[in-house]
Formats: structure tokens, sequence, C-alpha cells
């Protein structure tokens, strides 16, 4: 039986060395180790010895075990540390290999022009409103005093959903919207930018969407002075401090008086050029002293606080300003258009 033992051993060490991954020493380990092994089916057997010979096979049996146990750890340890190695290698990293070129992208210049404009009136103490897209009949046109009849009402020029459900024309609703958040007792000193839709065709100075900022301002003892003042201040900063305004009398069914808004000229500096055909200067925004009704609408008593409102669109500022004559360049992505803008 020793002998038997024995043999078993020298097979199971020349297995164990011969085994090329920890999967074969897995079997190996069942094959010799297990409870139905090799090793255990010769120790069923003991009883046939006699009783003295037994403790000193037993003890023999152990040892075997015991060594197989170890030589099995230890190559099973090698083959670990052998995988590890080769692992590390194949996931080396060339730190000499050329990298590789991934392309940056940048701002649109219709949002960098949008983010001037913001940061021309936040530098004023103007905060940001916001409101959506999809708006109800009565904020875009009833409650901003613009009667049934007006042309705008129209539905040449007005996407609807629903009766009663529109794509907002001008971001004039957030007017309504912000002053109902605030008033009546805290004044008003917004911006809104965003994205308004016109059923217009597309040509060179229309787009059926399109981006306005519209600006709000309600308190007391607001006057045509202060609008003039703000806006001379906004053309400065965004066309240069020799900048010019004028304002000239207009008609808009939420703003009375209302005047149209031009700057002086930035191509030809008011003497007359092809951009201001020959006029010397640039119509830039819609502007007036917020209606009372309208003022009424959102909440304050127009007896108590005045406002001044304007609005502008981001796509004619953006074209004054580079010297852009087709509108929509700005929305067919061509990157050569676009990539004349990267870090203005
Ligand atoms: N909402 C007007 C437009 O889209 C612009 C405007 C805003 C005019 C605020 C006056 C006051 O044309």
């Amino acid at each position: 039986m020793q002998e038997r033992l024995e043999a078993l051993e020298r097979e199971a060490r020349a297995e164990v060395a011969a085994g090329r991954d920890l999967d074969t020493l897995k079997d190996l380990r069942v094959r010799y180790l297990g409870k139905k092994g090799e090793l255990t089916q010769i120790l069923r057997q003991m009883g046939a010895l006699p009783v003295d010979q037994r403790p000193v096979v037993g003890k023999f049996a152990n040892e075997v075990r015991d060594r197989l146990e170890t030589l099995l750890a230890e190559r099973e340890a090698e083959l670990e540390a052998a995988s590890r190695e080769l692992r590390l290698t194949r996931e080396g990293v060339d730190i000499t290999l050329p990298g590789r070129y991934l392309p940056r992208g940048w701002k649109h210049p219709l949002l960098q022009v949008q983010q001037e404009i913001e940061d021309v009136f936040l530098g004023m103490g103007f905060t940001i409103a916001e409101g959506p897209e999809v708006e109800f009949d009565c904020f875009n046109f009833e409650l901003l005093n613009i009667p049934r009849d007006h042309p705008a009402r129209d539905m040449q020029d007005t996407f609807y959903l629903t009766d009663d459900i529109l794509l907002r024309t001008h971001t004039s609703p957030v007017q309504i919207r912000h002053m109902r958040s605030v008033a009546p007792a805290t004044p008003v000193k917004v911006i809104v930018p965003g994205r308004v839709y016109r059923r217009d065709a597309a040509d060179a100075t229309h787009s059926p969407i399109f981006h306005q900022v519209e600006g709000l301002v309600v308190d007391r003892g607001i006057s045509m002075g202060d609008l003039k003042g703000t806006l001379l201040a906004f053309a400065r900063q965004l066309y240069g401090p020799a900048t010019q305004v004028r304002l000239r009398p207009s008609y808009f069914p939420f703003t009375e008086p209302s005047a149209e808004v031009d700057v002086s000229c930035s191509f030809c500096h008011g003497q007359g050029c092809r951009v201001c055909k020959g006029s010397g200067w640039l119509e830039i925004l819609g502007s007036g002293m917020v209606h009372p009704v309208v003022l009424q609408n959102g909440g304050y008593d127009p007896e108590e606080v005045s406002g001044f409102a304007f609005g502008m669109g981001i796509e004619r500022i953006a074209m004054l300003k580079y010297g852009v004559d087709d509108l929509r360049l700005f929305y067919q992505s061509d990157i050569r258009f676009l990539r004349q803008f990267e870090g203005v």
C-alpha cells in the first residue's frame, strides 16, 4: 500500500510540474486530493491492512497529502505570477506613441453673441429669466394687449399647435410670466434670452426659428430716459464707446410710447455705407414704456410703478456685428463658416 502511495505521489508530482494553467491544476487537485480522489480511494482500503501497520501507513498517507498540497499551492502561485506578468506586459502603455487627435469644438456664433449681450446686462444688474417656447395664446398675445384682429395673430405668422397653444412668436410672453411671479412688491429688472418661431419662409433675412433677448424693467419712477440710458450703455459696450443711439417713434401694442432703436453704423461710423444702406444708422431693437394694461396684467398697479421693455433679435445683432449678409448661414452647420468664429 505504501508503494501505491509512493507511485501516486510520483505520478502527481510529474503531472503538477507539467500543468500549464490554473484549470489543469484545479482538475489535478480534485483528481488526487478530492473526496473521490485517488488518495482517498487508497485510504479506503486501509481496513485490509494488519492493525499494527495502519498508523504507519496512515501517517505516510497524511505526509503525501501535505506534500502534494504544498506542491499544488506552489505551482498555482507560479502560474498566477506568470499570468499577471503577461497581462502587465500586454496592457502596458507605450508612452512613445503619438497621441490621438481629438477635434475640439467652440461656441456657435449665435451663442457667443447671446452670452455677450447677457454679460453686458448682467453687468448692469439685470438677472436672467426664461419661459417656455410652447406657449398659451393668452401669454403670447392677449395679456400683452394684442387684440384678436391684430395682424400678428394671423395664421400666416404664428405656428398654432391647438386653438390656444402655439409656438411663441417673441420672448415678450415672459414679461407677463415674470411679473406675475414677483408682483406687486418686487421691482423687475430682467433679460429673457430665448428661441422664437414665426411662419416665415427662410431667406437672407427671415427664418422660421430665430432668437431674441427681451428686457424688462419695472419699478417706481422708471422713465423713457432710463430706457435710452440703458440702451446707450448697452450699445457702447457691444459696438464701441463712440456709438450713438437714436429712438424713432414706432408702435407695439404692449408699449406706449414705443420706439425703434437705431445705433450709429459700426462699419462706417455714421458716414453711410452698404450695410446701413447709406443712412449711417442700423436698427437693432424695438422698445417702449410698458403699457399700463400690460403692467396690470402682470399684477402691478400702473398708478404706482412704470417700466420699460425692449426686444432684439440675436441673429440681427450678430449679422451686424460680423458683417454676415445671409441669416441662413447660422443654421447650415457649414464648418467653413463656423470655423471663422473659433476663439472670437
Ligand atoms: N416683442 C417685439 C417683437 O418681437 C419686440 C419688443 C419687445 C418691442 C419689447 C417692444 C418691447 O418684435
